[in-house]
């Protein structure tokens, strides 16, 4: 940022836009009336109402840190602070991964399924899928697991500030859920494969925890462990809804046949991808 600070947001966003350009960001105008707005608790149009008033030093200097972080590569919703998630605002920082766009229609399809009893979101994260089914379902008890303890800290911050019945437990995948405990297993796990995880995109890679990524040498250690275990923790007629990558779904389909899940479907993105496989734990144990 320049030595003599802006005055106004107009000459601050201005300001953040050229370093954003210059840093490679794409849409940069928008990025950085996105940190004012967050920053400020407001709406990106309230910005843009009041860019020529003036402003708090103390409002521009924490602007312009964030501006040097994003300008760093550092991803937006870890220098807001906040990601968006369906209906929830959530807090989001480095000890979790992001949320992204496509694990809400994996909520969509889960709860199309199964709205009442026992749900347990395993690697919860940032708590994004628990929360929601928490809110959006009429479950009796959500769970939100993962084996990070900080990952776990985040998702009970943000089930404080929502309010919302979620229990937060640390454990490694299902281990710690009784059987027959729940009605409803969803996961978005680690999937990629260590080879894809080398060659992942800096901007993910350099700032998301690993935890959250690889998984194994063919990217399906963790969805194996849920195929597996997942009908010994469901009750009978119970529903899994799994995120997958899309080269491996047909794979995690056919190893769900194999352990005797059945309706065991592949189901797409809003951009056409195979991105979620839902499968049912039958009457036989
Ligand atoms: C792709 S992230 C998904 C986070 C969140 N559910 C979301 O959709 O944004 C995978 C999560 O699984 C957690 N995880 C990895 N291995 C695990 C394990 N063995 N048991 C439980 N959680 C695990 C990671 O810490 C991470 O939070």
């Amino acid at each position: 940022m320049p030595d003599v600070l802006p005055r106004t947001p107009a000459a601050a966003l201005d300001e953040a836009r050229r370093r954003f350009t210059a840093a490679g960001i794409p849409e940069p105008r928008r990025e950085a009336l996105r940190i004012w707005a967050d920053l400020a608790d407001c709406a990106m149009g309230d910005v843009l109402l009041g860019r020529e008033q003036p402003i708090a030093p103390e409002l521009t200097d924490r602007f312009a840190r964030a501006v040097s972080r994003r300008a760093a590569g550092e991803p937006l919703a870890y220098v807001t602070g906040r990601a968006g998630f369906r209906r929830l605002t959530l807090a989001s920082d480095h000890r979790a991964s992001i949320p992204r766009p496509e694990t809400e229609l994996l909520v969509e399809l889960a709860l199309e399924q199964v709205q009442r009893g026992g749900a347990v979101d395993i690697g919860t994260g940032t708590g994004c899928i628990a929360l929601s089914l928490a809110l959006e379902g009429r479950f009796s008890e959500v769970l939100a697991l993962d084996l990070s303890a900080d990952a776990l800290a985040l998702a009970e911050q943000n089930r404080r500030s929502s309010g919302l019945p979620v229990a937060c437990v640390r454990g490694d995948l299902t281990a710690p859920i009784a059987s027959g405990a729940v009605d409803l297993v969803v996961s978005n796990p680690p999937y990629l494969t260590e080879g894809e995880w080398t060659s992942l995109d800096p901007a993910v890679r350099d700032w998301e925890p690993r935890l959250a990524l690889p998984s194994g040498g063919d990217g399906l250690a963790a969805t194996t462990a849920l195929l597996d275990d997942g009908r010994r923790v469901l009750r009978s007629g119970g529903w899994l809804a799994l995120e997958v990558d899309a080269m491996r779904a047909g794979e995690v389909a056919r190893r769900a046949g194999a352990l005797g899940w059945t309706a065991v479907t592949v189901r797409r993105d809003l951009y056409g991808r195979e991105r979620y496989v839902l499968a049912r734990r039958s009457g036989e144990p």
